[in-house]
């Protein structure tokens, strides 16, 4: 079965053909990175108006790379429950046009399903139960995953994102857009333990996290090294915050594995990318003895790819949108989709 995958929840138009779920036959990301990078941060009216203007040559790209033609593909699916608004209806709005002028099968998904599936795509035979923590810029959730379209929303963010901590921090500190990989890689070069910055919610008898505090403590930080003429030593301060950040993250989904009696752990989304999480995720895995699972490099960002994976397991289970499928920009996990 070839699922044709179309995803534009925010700054990355993708489309990707995968066969029987698990095979990519393309992943073609069109990234927007120069576009938002001078204003430090995605602009959203930007965004959606440069998805309207690559959508079609990026889905024919795909096509064309995987060597298939409409008349090849069985079904598509399209994220259209989470993002920015106008970046979600691009994408929605393309795959019904598809669906119906091709009379091909439509699956409305979740964004965040779909991050999933950037872990069970590259590895089928995955063992269910197991817990995914998914986190990005737009968002920070750690699920219970029961087996195919089965899951529990155990925990999430209640105001930033992990990645959009990285990604304000990095922005007040001038270094780059998108904050994460520039504080991964100049982290290297500080020390962890230079300051010490807020663990919030770690103590909290919950799976919850909160990224914001930890940003402004970071923020007021280098405010009051700023007045007192002192030199911001920038490796030293991100590398303390990126710490913090990971954790809280590493720690919370620890404990709640243990609780919940898992042996599974998958880290997905934008940040399941920081080679400090990673390190920190195998070291405290490897003592309590659990599996762990990141996705490729190349599928950690928002891609198209892990989007027709998961369309393939809804469209097996029978699972299928109407025409009037509409998009979402924050409906909650496990919806089954605006119709
Ligand atoms: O999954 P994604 O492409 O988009 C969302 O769904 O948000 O993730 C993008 C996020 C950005 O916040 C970016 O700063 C973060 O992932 N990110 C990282 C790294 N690479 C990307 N955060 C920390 N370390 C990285 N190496
Ligand atoms: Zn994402």
């Amino acid at each position: 079965m070839n699922i044709l995958g179309i995803e534009t929840a925010c700054d990355d138009t993708s489309a990707a053909v995968v066969r029987d779920g698990h095979t990519i036959l393309s992943n073609v990301i069109w990234d927007q990175q120069h576009v938002h990078e001078k204003y430090r941060g995605v602009v959203p009216e930007l965004a959606a108006r440069k998805h309207t203007e690559v959508i079609t040559c990026v889905i024919e790209s795909a096509l064309n790379n995987a060597n298939v033609t409409y008349d090849d593909i069985d079904g598509i699916g399209v994220n259209s429950m989470r993002g920015l608004l106008r970046s979600v209806v691009v994408g929605v709005a393309a795959a019904k046009v598809i669906a119906y002028t091709k009379n091909i099968p439509i699956i409305g998904l979740h964004h965040i399903e779909g991050h999933i599936y950037s872990i069970i795509l590259d590895n089928p035979d995955i063992e269910f139960p197991f817990l995914c923590l998914t986190v990005s810029g737009g968002h920070n959730m750690l699920i219970h995953v029961h087996r195919h379209g089965q899951h529990r929303l155990l925990g999430m963010t209640l105001d930033d994102a992990a990645g959009e901590a990285f990604d304000k921090v990095a922005k007040f500190l001038n270094i780059g857009f998108p904050g994460g990989p520039v504080i991964d890689k100049l982290a290297k070069s500080g020390n962890p333990d230079a300051f010490s910055f807020p663990r919030p919610m770690l103590k909290k008898n919950n799976d919850d996290f909160s990224f914001s505090g930890l940003k402004t403590s970071v923020l007021t930080t280098v405010k009051n090294l700023k007045k007192k003429g002192i030199a911001i030593p920038i490796p030293d301060i991100v590398a303390s915050f990126q710490e913090a950040v990971v954790d809280v993250l590493v720690n919370k989904t620890m404990r709640a594995a243990i609780r919940e009696g898992i042996k599974t752990i998958a880290v997905a989304g934008g940040v399941s990318a920081n080679s400090r999480l990673r390190q920190a995720f195998v070291n405290a895995s490897g003592e309590k003895d659990m599996d762990l699972y990141f996705p490729p490099m190349s599928l950690c960002m928002d891609n198209a790819a892990m989007i027709a994976s998961l369309a393939y397991y809804k469209l097996k289970n029978g699972e299928v949108s109407s025409l009037s499928l509409d998009a979402c920009s924050n409906a909650p996990f496990g919806m089954k989709g605006c119709m």
